[in-house]
C-alpha cells in the first residue's frame, strides 16, 4: 500500500483527478469505479475543468446507492454524479452505471454484478472512508468476499450523511453496495481521505492488523491500493513516519 500525504484537502483532491486523467489517457476505454459523498467533491470539480471528450469510450460505475430514493430524488447518488460530474463531461448515458434503488434488490445486484465482468472490471476504482472504516456502504462485519447488496445502514453512517438532507429521518435506512469482494477485484484502488474525523479510520487501516470490524482494512490484501490522505486525516505517528510525501511542483508538472 502505498500513502501520499498531502497537506490538505485540495491537494488530495488534485491527486485524485491526476489519477483519474492519467487513467484516461493511458487507455481511453478504461472502466471506473466512481465514489459519492463529501470526499471527491473537490476531485470532481478539477474534473469538470479539464477535456469533456476523455470519458467517450469509458465507462463508469458507481460504489453505491441508496435504496428507495429514485434516481431523480436531489439526494440520490445518480443526482450527485449527474450534478457534480455527467453534466459537464461527453459520457454516454449508457456507460454510466449505478444500482437502481428502485429495482428489486435482489435481482438488481445480481445485475450489476454482472454488467461489472462482463464491461471486462475496474480499471481503477476511486473510494472514500467512511468514519467507521466502511467502503462503499460495506458496513463493519462486512465479510470480506461479499458482492453487491443490500445493506442496512449504521446509525452513525445516516448521522454523518444527514447534513445532505433536510433532517435524519429523510436519510433512507437501506442501500445497494458494491460489496468487498467486488471493489478487491479493481485492478488499482485509490482511497481519499481529508479531515480528522477519518483519523481513527486510517489509523486502524495503516496500523496493517486486518479485521471485518473496520472494512477498510480488506484493502491491505491488495496489491495496488495508493491511499491519498491529508494532514488532518493521518495520525501524529503515521505523519512523523510517513515514506512518501511529493511536493505539489511535481503533481503540477504532471498534471500538464
Ligand atoms: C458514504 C459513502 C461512501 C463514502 C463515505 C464517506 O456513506 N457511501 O462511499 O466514501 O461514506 O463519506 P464522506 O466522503 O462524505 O465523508
Amino acid at each position: 500500500m502505498e500513502l501520499i500525504v498531502v497537506n490538505h484537502e485540495e491537494e488530495m483532491s488534485k491527486w485524485a483527478a491526476y489519477y483519474i486523467l492519467r487513467q484516461l489517457k493511458q487507455k481511453p476505454d478504461s472502466i471506473l469505479g466512481l465514489a459519492t459523498g463529501g470526499t471527491p467533491l473537490g476531485m470532481y470539480r478539477l474534473l469538470r475543468q479539464q477535456d469533456k471528450q476523455l470519458y467517450a469510450k469509458a465507462t463508469t460505475f458507481n460504489l453505491d446507492e441508496y435504496a428507495g430514493l429514485p434516481a431523480g430524488h436531489p439526494q440520490s447518488y445518480r443526482a450527485y454524479m449527474k450534478d457534480e460530474l455527467f453534466s459537464a463531461i461527453e459520457l454516454p448515458e449508457a456507460q454510466s452505471h449505478l444500482p437502481d434503488g428502485m429495482a428489486d434488490p435482489e435481482i438488481e445486484c445480481a445485475a450489476y454484478e454482472e454488467q461489472i465482468e462482463a464491461s471486462g472490471g475496474i480499471d481503477l476504482q476511486i473510494l472514500g472512508i467512511g468514519s467507521n472504516g466502511h467502503i462503499g456502504f460495506n458496513e463493519p462485519g462486512t465479510p470480506f468476499d461479499s458482492r453487491t447488496h443490500k445493506v442496512e445502514l449504521k446509525e452513525e453512517t445516516r448521522k454523518a450523511n444527514q447534513r445532505f438532507f433536510d433532517k435524519l429521518d429523510d436519510v433512507p435506512t437501506h442501500a445497494l453496495t458494491m460489496g468487498i469482494g467486488t471493489i478487491l477485484k479493481s485492478r488499482k484502488i485509490v482511497l481519499l481521505a481529508s479531515g480528522q474525523e477519518k483519523q481513527e479510520a486510517l489509523r486502524l487501516l495503516l496500523s496493517g492488523i486486518q479485521t471485518v470490524d473496520v472494512p477498510a482494512t480488506s484493502l491491505l490484501d491488495h496489491p495496488d491500493v495508493t491511499v491519498i490522505a491529508d494532514c488532518a486525516a493521518l495520525p501524529e505517528t503515521v505523519l512523523e513516519q510517513a515514506a512518501i510525501s511529493f511536493s505539489m511542483e511535481h503533481l503540477n508538472l504532471m498534471m500538464t
